[in-house]
């Protein structure tokens, strides 16, 4: 590549039109004789729907159409259960979305929804996850196929002749992906053809799931998402907005906007699943790991098998001779769990890097260095090497710039006044894979260049970071291109998900520029524009398969309230390693973003779930808590300088998700460093830590 757009910070190519409000989300196309789509939740939790009774409803002004198992428009029993919307009586879970009510307003809409009486024949439900479910089974594979079980050397007996060991089992709740925007979607058919505005991780992908359920040609279905207002992995997929939406638009023959409610997203759009992990170190008198053991247990629905990796993060991390890793699932009267950032990595590095820092206490080893010394040279798993692995470097560099050498391991060696002072830390680390994707690259006569790809801009950064990387590729200054993603109609990609979309994008990008300019190089550019369009799919699935991870370091300082158990953070420090960084300014922030989720999950995360009533009974942001700015006074990212030219033409690894990695460890071992005590099932409450005996 020449130039030098790529790693100079840029401001995002859309952000005047987000700040001045005139970038377009998918509910905020005007559109004509526009009606309005409400999703009403089931409010059973296992049964059937004995009647609907849609009178009252249909008595409101304004309301059109209730739509219902009884008379919505068919769909095809497609490849997606989950997706089978209004098709039949059967509810799996509290929550379903089971009607839509449309109407001329959103108000009647609203209304109708509201007055929609619905009887049910329900039955005994089971809701809570426990370590001795009856139900416990071993899936086939874990996503997205991995292997359900791993062994390597003989766990037991390694585990039983080891000086040095822990045992300890640590619990997440569900936690609900609460993107800013809602899954919304805008439907319009035109002549038998769909045109939804949606909010999602990918148009191709929803593109796909549509015509195999409306049972129509891809090209008769135009998806455009050209403004996203978060994901985290939920929209990852087609999801009950676009189906209910395009339904409800067919039924009534008017185009139909249709927004999930904030309390919709709590269930029917996924969740991180609740975790129960058991995980086992033994270790020689050094610190040297002899044995791991990493037993994880998560639930699905009764709709459709989703298989979290939980335990996978701990099969590549860490060296030691003897190895294993199981994964358990039940099948529970829930909505099925989904992705949600770093699904797997997260939960299980939490589990993994709390029990190493147990660990480094029993043995009486620094936790940097505890790591340090068991850092293998060639993936555990694989038994081949690595593109590059620099978490030693991080671990190196973030430990002297939190200043973490002139700390005292003790607990509750630092008071301030009222506060006990501590500090953690973990690793943290996240695949770094491609897929294969489309593009175009178009020279005009005018001297610019249009970049075409079915991108998808989440919020993050992507569209500025194809932008510099198409500029570098085509060997022009960055104004001269112009950037066209988000809209099933470009060449096709798949999504923004599992941290690959830069890494995916930019390979095609940067070989339809190579592309084009071997044809300029035949053909000057005359009068007429000139296009290249490639597709990377043969060369990225002829790609060898070494093991490729991007790494981290978290470093996190709390004070703990001695009286009253609250926990506030005064730092969090991250210093990553993910290959080449395109863009500054727009990485720190996706860094910092998912080190500020971390913490969420750390201190206030938590769907709390009441058997009885067989659903979460916090629904909202009053009552499901995040994080908010006031909750740490200083976060800073950083990375080390990473050169990987086995991984992909731009050499970037991907940013999206090695930031919330580790970090809820980091901070639980903060905690246990300021106050003695070790919180081992997320969040950590106050009421945790002062309970059965104060802190004071
Ligand atoms: Mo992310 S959970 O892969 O969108």
């Amino acid at each position: 590549m020449s130039g030098g757009a790529v790693g100079r910070s840029y401001p995002r190519l859309e952000g005047r039109e987000k700040v001045t409000g005139t970038a377009r989300y998918a509910v905020e196309y005007p559109v004509d004789g526009i009606t309005y789509g409400w999703a009403v939740p089931a409010a059973a939790v296992r049964g059937r729907i004995t009647r609907v009774d849609t009178a009252p409803a249909l008595a409101v002004p304004g309301v059109l159409a209730v739509l219902h198992h009884g008379n919505a428009p068919r769909l095809a029993p497609g490849s997606e259960p989950e997706l089978w919307l209004l098709q039949e009586p059967a509810v799996r879970y509290r929550g379903q979305l089971i009607a839509v009510v449309v109407a001329t307003t959103l108000e009647a809409a609203r209304e109708g929804a509201r007055l929609v009486r619905i009887d049910y024949d329900a039955g005994p439900h089971s809701t809570v996850l426990t370590a001795d479910h009856p139900g416990l089974y071993r899936p086939e594979h874990v996503n997205p196929s991995y292997p359900t079980d791993t062994a390597e050397g003989d766990f037991d007996a390694g585990y039983a002749a080891a000086p040095i060991r822990v045992d300890a089992t640590y619990r997440t709740p569900a936690y609900h992906n609460n993107p800013m925007e809602p899954h919304a979607t805008t439907a319009q058919w035109h002549d038998g053809r769909l045109l939804v505005h949606d909010s999602n991780q990918g148009a191709s992908p929803v593109q796909a799931m549509l015509a195999e359920l409306f049972e129509l040609p891809t090209e008769s279905i135009r998806v455009v998402a050209r403004h996203v207002g978060g994901g985290f992995g939920s929209k990852g997929f087609a999801k009950a907005a676009v189906v209910l939406a395009a339904l409800a638009a067919r039924h009534v023959d008017r185009p139909v906007k249709l927004a999930l409610t904030r309390q919709q997203l709590f269930g029917p759009v996924g969740y991180r699943t609740p975790t129960i992990q058991r995980v086992r170190l033994a270790a020689d008198a050094d610190g040297r790991l002899t044995a791991v053991c990493h037993d994880a247990i998560s639930q699905t629905s009764t709709i459709r098998e989703f298989a979290e990796q939980t335990a996978v993060y701990t099969r590549s991390m860490y060296a030691a001779p003897h190895r294993r890793t199981t994964h358990r699932l039940v099948r529970l009267d829930v909505p099925t769990p989904f992705w949600m950032r770093a699904p797997g990595e997260c939960p299980g590095a939490y589990a993994l890097e709390s029990a190493m820092d147990e660990l480094a206490t029993e043995v009486g080893i620094d936790p940097v260095e505890l790591r340090i010394r068991n850092d293998p040279a060639v993936d555990p798993d694989q038994g081949k090497p690595f593109t590059s692995r620099n978490l030693v470097a991080c671990l190196r560099e973030g430990a002297e710039r939190f200043g973490w050498p002139d700390r005292d391991p003790t607990p509750r060696s630092r008071r301030d006044g009222r506060w006990l002072v501590g500090t953690g830390m973990a690793g943290s680390s996240y695949p770094a894979r491609s897929m294969p994707a489309s593009a175009t690259a178009t020279a005009r006569p005018d001297g610019s260049f249009l970049i075409r790809i079915d991108a998808t801009d989440i919020g993050t950064g992507a569209r500025t970071a194809i932008w510099q990387v198409a500029a570098d590729a085509l060997g022009v200054p960055p104004e001269r291109v112009e950037i066209r993603i988000g809209d099933s109609d470009l060449p096709t990609a798949r999504l923004a998900g599992g941290s690959m979309g830069t890494a995916t994008w930019s390979w095609a990008v940067i070989r339809a520029a190579q592309a084009l300019r071997e044809k300029l190089r035949d053909t000057p550019l005359a009068d007429s524009e000139v296009t290249a369009a490639v597709n990377t799919e043969e060369e990225v699935g002829g790609q060898p398969t070494l093991p490729r991870y991007a790494y981290g370091a978290q470093f996190v300082e709390v004070r703990v309230d001695a009286d009253t158990g609250e926990v506030r953070v005064n730092r969090m420090l991250g210093v990553f390693a993910a290959g080449r960084v395109v863009n500054p300014a727009t990485a720190r922030s996706q860094l910092i973003g998912g080190m500020t989720m971390g913490l969420s999950m750390a201190l206030h995360e938590e769907g709390v779930l009441d058997e009885r009533y067989g659903d979460w009974v916090n629904h909202d942001l009053a009552t499901y808590h995040i994080t908010g700015c006031a909750d740490v006074e200083q976060i800073e990212a950083y990375w080390v300088d990473e050169s990987d030219d086995e991984l992909n033409p731009a050499g970037v690894k991907g940013i999206g998700e090695i930031g919330i990695v580790g970090t809820a460890a980091a901070v639980a071992n903060a905690v246990h460093h300021a106050t003695g005590v070790r919180i081992r099932d997320l969040p950590i409450r106050l009421d945790k830590l002062i309970s059965p005996s104060p802190l004071a």
